[in-house]
């Protein structure tokens, strides 16, 4: 059997594919030329992650076609209703890059309260010439130890962030409507592990006692933070959103960084992406990346090898 990935997939999910028979194309043919080029090589697995569109197209017209593979969480390019009426498989893999976006968030953290986002920009231009003048600049920087992290939305992600939260020696608070209760366990190297319980507590509540703020939800028709939020949120605050662009509000946070309320923010992802608006990508208050919470090579071994896995077990 045939699997085209057109966006790519990582060495391990390849090789374990091809220990278990199936032909593994990672070719990157083109939106308008991928029906024909599925039927001219009768593939049977069509993998991608978020740059390829399975529309209604795609799906009538490729009767070998037997099973769509998500490499990644969302799955907004795939017609996944349709494709299911229609008798195909459709998979993802929501767990493999949960512990790669904690990471980054808390790139974004550590980075945001020593000032790392602008002694980055600055030492380059400065930094032979007014040393002392940016020492002095950055000198006012805290610890997230003995910190408060609150987190909006306890799935996946929101969990992975409390793990390094907890392992930094923050409080952890939530707040998820569909999660009440909630179980951490933190493991170690040495195969120790301490298990942790959280109850949600109100959204008002976690946005008064949090000093730092993450946002793990999935997309949403409205914002999870806006200007009535950033209100009630201590002096000082930093904001990572390293979910989907448009659960904050950009204009908001801009208003609420210039009055000094929020301290810092974190962005990989906008909601003007992918084409940031030129207000937020030159915020000297705002620590950016485009988009990379899944992009480390351990997540992309992780997300090839559940699907390889999947794969196998729904096809052979
Ligand atoms: N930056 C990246 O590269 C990257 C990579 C992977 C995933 N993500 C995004 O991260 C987000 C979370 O992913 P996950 O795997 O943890 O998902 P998940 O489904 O495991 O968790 C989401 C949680 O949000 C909660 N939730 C839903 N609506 C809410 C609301 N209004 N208020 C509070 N909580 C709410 C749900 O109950 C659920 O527990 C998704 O938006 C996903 O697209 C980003």
């Amino acid at each position: 059997m045939k699997v085209l990935a057109n966006d790519g997939i990582s060495e391990t999910g390849v090789s374990e594919l091809e220990a278990a028979g199936f032909e593994v194309n990672t070719t990157r043919v083109a939106q308008e030329q991928l029906i024909n080029f599925i039927n001219e090589q009768g593939i049977t697995v069509l993998l991608v992650r978020s740059a390829t569109q399975v529309g209604k197209d795609v799906i009538d017209n490729c009767p070998t076609l037997k099973l769509i593979g998500r490499g990644g969480v969302g799955m907004d390019n795939i017609q996944v209703a349709y494709a299911r009426e229609k008798g195909l498989h459709v998979i993802n893999t929501p767990a493999a890059s949960s512990e790669s976006v904690a990471e980054l968030v808390f790139a974004h953290l550590l980075g945001g309260v020593r000032f790392l986002y602008d002694a980055n920009r600055n030492m380059p231009l400065e930094g032979d010439s007014k040393f002392k003048q940016l020492k002095k600049s950055y000198a006012k920087g805290s610890e997230l130890r003995g910190k408060t992290l609150g987190i909006i939305g306890f799935g996946r992600i929101g969990r992975a962030t409390a793990k390094i939260a907890l392992g930094l020696g923050m409080k952890v608070i939530y707040f998820d409507p569909y999660i009440e209760k909630g179980n951490v366990q933190v493991d170690f190297f040495d195969g120790q592990s301490v298990s942790f319980n959280f109850e949600s507590m109100g959204k008002s509540e976690l946005l008064q006692q949090a000093d730092f703020i993450t946002v793990h939800v999935p997309a949403q028709k409205e914002y999870i933070i806006g200007s009535k939020e950033f209100d009630s949120m201590k002096d000082g605050v930093g904001i990572v959103n390293a979910a989907r662009g448009g659960v904050i509000d950009e204009v908001a946070l801009l208003e609420y960084i210039e009055k000094g309320k929020v301290s810092f923010a974190g962005l990989d992802v906008f909601e003007s992406e992918p084409k940031p608006e030129i207000q937020i990508l030159m915020h000297p208050k705002i620590s950016l990346t485009p988009h990379i919470g899944a992009a480390t090579g351990e997540a992309q071994d992780r997300i090839g090898s559940e699907l390889a896995t999947q794969i196998i077990s729904l096809l052979k």
